[in-house]
């Protein structure tokens, strides 16, 4: 431990918190203040892909350092933690028991790179344990579920950063700035696409045997109890409702977030129109749709939703995107390049707006997870806080809720948290956890 590192304690009382733990979550919260010069000491929890992209975009940095790893796949985590001590010269202690991890009280903050079903719990059960937290999105699996985030992560004031990366790169930046200050008109609606061959999903195979060294009970965790099947497991549970949202949510809450940010919304969706269908062959296992065409009516513009699953090809050539379309020119965008399209003025017979482009532009995980490393030092609002990502994930959740219930027009309260012309969709608000597992009250 560094010696200008200022340390303390602080208790927290669950009781007032009213939230129900297991009884393995430790009795105290212990935290520190992480100081401008220290180090952060980083845990990951669920290390098969993403997050561990995340884990290692922390240590590329210099004041993060890896101090514990957790999965329930004892060779995914072997892996990956000989990975972490050959490319940083890094030990951290291993766990199969997210729990037990949160007990150790030297970790800062904490990574979660589980499938969408555990974010809620394991997010709650770190704040309470006094860490920071990097939850991938979406934030939750569902809407109950987001706002006991909210609540937790305002109750607790740990920084939460919901991987909603775009927030901090170049590209979609440039893009607010541009539209913000009236660089391409009013703006009158937003188009956004997104088709990717991986939403169909694998060929089906039939249920099969638990793989060695896999706590699959706890892989399921407050989901419902059901036989092993490997296209639920390993990146293609997002395609089962029980764990994820399919394209919509997958895809959704990126893009989504990147609408709803032109107008600073943090809101959910007052109403939305939703068309949601599976029109790809059977033989692909999936729960989730493969085409959806979904509006959101806003004030002022409208946000159109395109997916489809099973095919590539999209709108500029580009198999996702949005382009926002104002009066003046159409802004047109993805992860590496933005690029915009002028009106033409044929009185003044000039360009009604400038021409920008830049199409060398990359993923933005590494500018995200250094603004969560500021923001923790500094006590600064970082650049997506849960408030954002809940917006995002209602907008998802709601479409995919009225596609389910196969309701096309849904109406949404969102002071009172539920649907006021859907009984249906209301009861697919707030999920049934599986015990011993419960959802947190707040
Ligand atoms: N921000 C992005 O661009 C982006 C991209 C891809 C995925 N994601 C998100 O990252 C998350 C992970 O996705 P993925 O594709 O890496 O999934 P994955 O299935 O490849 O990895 C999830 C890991 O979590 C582990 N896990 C499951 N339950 C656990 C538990 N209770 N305790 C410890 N470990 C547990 C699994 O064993 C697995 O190793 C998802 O929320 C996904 O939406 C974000």
């Amino acid at each position: 431990m560094e010696t200008n590192r200022r340390t303390f304690v602080k208790q927290t009382t669950l009781a007032s918190a009213g939230i129900g733990l297991a009884s393995m979550l430790p009795s105290q919260a212990w935290a520190r203040v992480v100081a401008p010069g220290d180090k952060v000491n980083v845990a990951l929890i669920g290390c098969n892909s993403m997050g561990f992209g995340i884990l290692k975009h922390h240590l590329g940095f210099p004041d993060a350092i890896c101090v514990a790893m957790c999965d329930i796949d004892e060779k995914v985590l072997n892996e990956r933690a000989a990975e972490i001590q050959k490319t940083f010269n890094q030990t951290p202690k291993l766990y199969k028991d997210f729990r037990k991890l949160l007990e150790q009280k030297d970790i800062d903050a904490v990574i979660i790179g589980t499938p969408d079903h555990w974010h809620c719990l394991i997010t709650v059960y770190a704040l309470q344990a006094g860490k920071h937290v990097y939850v991938e999105k979406p934030m939750a699996n569902t809407i109950a579920e987001c706002n006991i985030m909210v609540k937790a992560a305002n109750y607790y004031k740990k920084v939460v950063q919901v991987g909603q990366q775009q927030r901090s790169g170049f590209i979609f930046q440039k893009s607010m700035e541009l539209i913000k200050t009236g660089k391409i008109g009013k703006l009158r609606k937003i188009n956004i696409w997104a088709n990717f061959n991986y939403g169909v999903g694998p060929d089906a195979v039939p249920d099969g045997e638990i793989p060695a060294g896999v706590d699959y009970d706890m892989w399921l965790g407050p989901a419902p109890k059901r036989p092993f099947n490997a296209n639920r497991f390993h990146g293609w549970w997002r395609l089962y409702w029980d764990y994820g949202g399919g394209l919509m949510s997958d895809w959704g809450v990126h893009l989504l977030d990147m609408a709803l940010w032109t107008k600073d919304i943090v809101k959910a969706p007052e109403k939305v129109l939703v068309y949601g269908a599976n029109t790809y062959h059977e033989k692909k296992a999936r729960e989730t749709f493969d085409s959806m065409s979904v509006t959101f009516p806003k004030d002022d513009f409208v946000i159109n939703w395109d997916m489809t699953a099973g095919v590539q090809r999209g709108p500029y050539d580009m198999m996702y995107g949005l382009a926002f379309v104002g009066d003046d020119a159409t802004i047109v965008a993805n992860r590496s390049k933005i690029n915009v399209f002028p009106e033409w003025d044929d009185d003044n017979k000039k360009n009604k707006a400038e021409e920008f482009k830049f199409l060398d532009g990359k993923e933005s995980h590494n500018e995200h997870v250094r603004n969560f490393l500021d923001c923790i030092k500094s006590g600064q609002k970082n650049a997506c806080p849960p408030e954002i990502g809940r917006a995002a994930a209602l907008h998802v959740h709601i479409a995919n809720i009225a596609a389910r219930v196969g309701e096309p027009f849904l109406l949404w309260d969102d002071e009172k948290n539920q649907f006021t012309n859907s009984a249906a969709a209301n009861k697919l608000i707030t999920p049934e956890y599986r015990a011993p597992w419960t959802l947190p009250k707040f």
